[in-house]
């Protein structure tokens, strides 16, 4: 893909989970049938984030991820390396495609803020790219 055809790009994909809920509250249900891109081998979350802290600030060579913030609220900045876009994420049944090769840097947590990650496959510290110029220099 050129230079100008990543500018036009709209990076942020969403995914709307179904509320399926009753009486008793709310439920949200999320697997490849309803919506993730990917059979989900891993989950995390991450809560009780400290004021002003930034985290991600990475890209992964072939994960791909889905974020839902079940709780509160955070920013998802993402950046394909001409531009960058910033998601407020704050709907329990709104989830954030990641795909592979995307910088994501995430801020501005709520102190209830839970953000659940979806992922398509086991931790490996050995496919992240942490360094922006890295990033760089592999889109190219
Ligand atoms: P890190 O990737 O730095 O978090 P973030 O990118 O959200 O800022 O992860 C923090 C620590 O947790 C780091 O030591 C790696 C570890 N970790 C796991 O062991 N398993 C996992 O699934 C994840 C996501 C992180």
């Amino acid at each position: 893909m050129d230079k100008l055809s990543k500018k036009n790009m709209e990076l942020s994909r969403l995914i709307e989970f179904s509320l399926m809920g009753d009486e008793r509250g709310s439920l949200v249900a999320m697997d490849s049938s309803l919506g993730v891109p990917f059979k989900v081998k891993r989950a995390y979350f991450i809560f009780d984030t400290k004021k002003g802290v930034v985290r991600g600030c990475h890209a992964h060579r072939s994960l791909h991820q889905v974020a839902v913030c079940v709780s509160g609220s955070c920013n998802i900045i993402l950046d394909n390396g001409v531009v960058r876009e910033n998601i407020i994420m704050n709907s329990p049944i709104i989830g954030l495609d990641l795909p592979p090769m995307l910088w994501h840097e995430m801020n501005n947590f709520s102190d209830d803020c839970i953000l659940l990650v979806l992922a398509s496959d086991f931790y490996d510290e050995s496919e992240y790219i942490r360094s922006y110029e890295e990033f760089l220099s592999c889109i190219k």
